[in-house]
């Protein structure tokens, strides 16, 4: 071959690798934020990202954009692998055209997601872009409708992982939004359907991007976002601690992470977990990370709905999904966002394979107008449709309080829950003790001299009838109680049995969970 030839070739790959050129670079690295070439080399292990379609060009020919080369179409794509596995990736150029989204972008976009769909890989996003490319009108404005359609597509069937490392403004955020889980890096990256300016020709209140769209807003109170990462590298750290207790598709189970952490080790700490007072806070995730291997804990919307706890751990070295009452925030009630937040989380665990582990300490469902209005028998039912739905092993394990509907809700027997357990602590029945004396023994409280103390009496029958584990257990509702020092020895055991499991329901075309 000629060495033109070559000259060449290397020519305009370094055209295509310097992007928008060292100005915009440098302005990129300024404005605290990596190049996406950096952040493809360090999601990857080293020397394995394999590019595709870096020679792709627009065409436009709008608005002098027929002069304007946009090396590599403003998104570098490939595949590479992360530790020692298969995944495909995405990363806009902000340096490109401001990494905007035209016909050939999506192009480059929707041949990976394609590749991923036939190898069985997970898909990673790094979306940092300004959203449809302007210039291209129409064509832009199909290019994402491809990018959903492929999402939705996808969906259950692959890992998908969006990171917002930038702006990310109008339709742009739905494509993440329709993936599995959303990163948001602090301070440098937004997400918001119509922005600032828009916000205040219209409705006239003054917000900036931040406040409206920024990693605290959608981690803490619009759960948009499942996690918030500190800078780009950490969130690309985060990415792979995530894939790691995740299998590369529907077909496949997480890999098993040896993590030299006995599963018989005996943990007396939990023994003395539970406080004296029915009424008295601890922490849930003190037991978690107790159970698990080497303690360790990734949480999934750790800043959202604070009640519930969701997120994923090891026992045995096997990936779990952990759905935890707090009842250290709002007695552990359940309300709209916790619901939301659980159904969501059990229907990922669902989809991918992932045994659940349902830890309960539940008082019920928070009364109250705004709850109702809000229509929390709707999202409350997203529970208990994901819970029945999910044909993975189900471990349920009831710590302490299990009341009324929020006992089924956290996956009672009834719901398929394969193996309930409880500590002698749990006071399983229809409500707490003071509610439940007030209401059936009200005749007697009236008309009792001492009405203070027939209430206390009476309070202290129904705890000593009912608020225990053993009716639920006479009638099997329970299948043990255990001690609490021996629950992860117990837990890796009935995970163990359970990894077999098979479980199949009638054909239908998809189910209609309330959303
Ligand atoms: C074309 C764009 C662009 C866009 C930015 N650029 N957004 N080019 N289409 N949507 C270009 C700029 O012209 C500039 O080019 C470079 O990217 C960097 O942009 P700056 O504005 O200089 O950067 P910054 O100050 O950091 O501001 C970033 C930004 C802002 C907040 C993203 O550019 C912005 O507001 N862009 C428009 C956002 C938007 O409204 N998008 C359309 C959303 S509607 P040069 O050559 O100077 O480097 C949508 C509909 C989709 O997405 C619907 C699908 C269903």
């Amino acid at each position: 071959m000629s060495v033109e030839k070559l000259n060449l070739l290397n020519k305009k790959r370094e055209v295509i690798e310097l992007g928008g050129g060292q100005k915009r670079i440098d302005k990129q690295h300024s404005s605290g934020k990596l190049t996406c070439r950096e952040r493809l080399n360090l999601l990857f292990d080293e020397n394995t990202f394999v590019e595709v379609d870096a020679f792709v060009k627009h065409r436009c020919t709008n608005f002098g954009m027929e002069k304007n080369e946009a090396p590599g179409e403003g998104v570098v794509c490939g595949y590479g692998k992360v530790d020692g596995r298969l995944v495909y990736s995405y990363a806009q150029d902000f340096t490109v055209l401001g990494g905007s989204l035209g016909e050939m972008h999506a192009k480059k976009i929707i041949k990976v997601m394609d590749l991923a769909i036939k190898m069985g890989a997970p898909v990673i996003g790094l979306n940092d872009s300004g959203g449809a490319r302007i210039q291209e009108a129409v064509d832009a404005l199909a290019g994402y409708g491809g990018i959903f359609y492929k999402n939705t597509i996808a969906s259950g069937v692959i890992p998908q992982i969006s990171a917002i490392m930038g702006p990310c403004a109008g339709g742009a955020v739905y494509s993440p939004a329709l993936t599995d889980f959303i990163y948001m890096v602090d301070r440098t990256s937004q997400m918001f359907i119509t922005g600032p300016q828009v916000i205040k020709t219209v409705t006239g209140e003054d917000v900036s991007a931040e406040e409206l769209g920024g990693a605290s807003t959608h981690n803490m109170t619009s759960g948009v976002a499942h996690f918030i990462a500190e800078n780009d590298q950490n969130c690309i750290e985060q990415i792979r601690t995530l894939l790691s207790f995740l299998p590369s598709n529907n077909a496949e189970k997480a890999p098993i992470l040896e993590t030299g952490d006995s599963p018989n080790r005996e943990v007396e700490i939990l023994n003395n977990i539970i406080p004296d007072g029915a009424n008295k806070a601890y922490d849930m995730k003190d037991v978690i990370v107790n159970i698990v291997d080497d303690g360790f804990f990734y949480e999934v919307q750790q800043y959202f709905a604070l009640n519930m706890i969701v997120g994923f751990a090891r026992i045995n070295g096997e990936s779990i999904g952990i759905i935890a009452n707090q009842p250290k925030y709002m007695a552990g009630s359940l309300d709209i966002d916790a619901s939301d937040k659980a159904a969501r989380f059990i229907r990922t665990c669902d989809a991918y394979n992932i045994p659940i582990l349902s830890l309960v300490d539940v008082p019920g469902f928070l009364p109250g107008t705004s709850q109702e209005y809000g229509g929390i028998i709707r999202h409350g039912a997203k529970m208990l449709y994901a819970y029945s739905e999910a044909t993975v092993p189900k471990v349920t394990l009831i710590t302490r309080k299990a009341y009324g509907g929020s006992y089924l809700a956290m996956c009672s027997k009834d719901l398929g829950a394969d193996v309930v357990m409880a500590w002698p602590t749990a006071e399983i029945a229809v409500m707490g003790s003071e509610g439940a004396a007030n209401i059936i023994f009200s005749k007697d409280i009236k008309a009792s001299e001492n009405p203070t103390e027939t209430r206390a009496q009476k309070i202290k029958e129904y705890n000593d009838e009912f608020a225990t584990p053993y009716k639920a257990a006479e009638r099997g509702f329970v299948d043990d109680v255990i001690q609490p020092s021996l629950t992860r020895l117990r837990l890796a055991d009935a995970f163990d049995m359970l990894s077999s499991k098979r479980e199949s329901r009638p054909f239908k075309k998809h189910g209609n969970i309330p959303l």
